[in-house]
């Protein structure tokens, strides 16, 4: 799978009055992890929004490679191989493991590749057999998974879309320390293993730190440091002063 490089170029966007996203500007390297860090309002969730097409910018730029996603469409930008798993992981409780894989694979990419029905039942088979925990519970409703099993979940149906370029959330939020350590690694392979270009957006800045390339910090819809992950972790007054530990 070819990997893309993200860029966010003087981004404003925001909700009436409200402006959430002021200036933001952010480059994410092909198959690396930047973690977009901050306090409760911030602006990360409008940022992972407006790159997705769910937020209309009111100015700035939205590039994949050099393909200019500035306001388009929510479909466009997936179709473009950019996957978005919200902040609640937007799984469908009432249905089952192996309907919410399938949604996945509804709107993968086009690049080529065999799109067909087989192909795409050959793709849930295999997110079963990746994540054993799912596929052992396929025809059983999402609601019977834990927590954590519910965000690699998310993150499974996510992957179907063969996206380049991955946004996630906040997937660690409300989980056990286990679960947050199993998404963290699963995060970490999927850069290693599929090039994946990856906007995590986490509270849990120290666990976010450790396996991010870079991170970027966001107060009141505003970029107040950009940095490589071990530099931003090793910054003691900035952690004390927006990051809480
Ligand atoms: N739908 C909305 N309508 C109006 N204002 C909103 C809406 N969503 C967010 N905001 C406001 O935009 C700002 C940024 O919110 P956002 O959700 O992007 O922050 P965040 O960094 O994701 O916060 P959190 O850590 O709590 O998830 C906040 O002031 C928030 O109140
Ligand atoms: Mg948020």
């Amino acid at each position: 799978m070819s990997s893309a490089a993200l860029s966010v170029g003087s981004l404003a966007a925001g909700y009436g009055g409200v402006l959430a996203l002021k200036d933001v500007s952010l480059t994410a390297a092909p198959a690396t992890i930047t973690v977009v860090l901050g306090a409760n309002g911030a602006g990360k969730t409008t940022l992972l929004r407006t790159v997705s097409g769910l937020v209309r910018p009111r100015a700035g730029r939205v590039l994949v490679d050099d393909t200019d996603l500035t306001g388009r469409p929510p479909e466009d930008v997936a179709r473009a191989g950019v996957a978005h798993v919200p902040e609640g992981h937007g799984v469908i409780a009432e249905l089952t493991v192996e309907e919410n894989l399938r949604l996945g694979a509804m709107s993968w990419r086009r690049d080529g590749r065999n799109t067909g029905r087989a192909a795409r039942a050959a793709a849930v088979a295999a997110a079963c057999d990746r994540f054993p925990n799912l596929g052992r519970r396929r025809h059983k409703p999402a609601a019977v998974l834990s927590g954590g099993e519910r965000q690699l979940l998310a993150i499974a149906r996510a992957l179907l879309a063969r996206p380049r370029v991955l946004l996630l959330d906040e997937p660690s939020l409300g989980l056990a320390p286990r679960a947050v350590r199993q998404v963290m690694e699963l995060i970490s392979q999927l850069r290693a293993e599929s090039g994946l270009t990856i906007l995590l957006v986490e509270q849990n800045a120290r666990g976010a730190l450790a396996i991010a390339d870079q991170g970027v910090v966001l107060s009141l819809g505003t970029v107040v440091a950009t940095a490589d992950a071990g530099t931003l972790a090793a910054d003691v007054a900035l952690r004390h002063h927006y990051l809480g530990y």
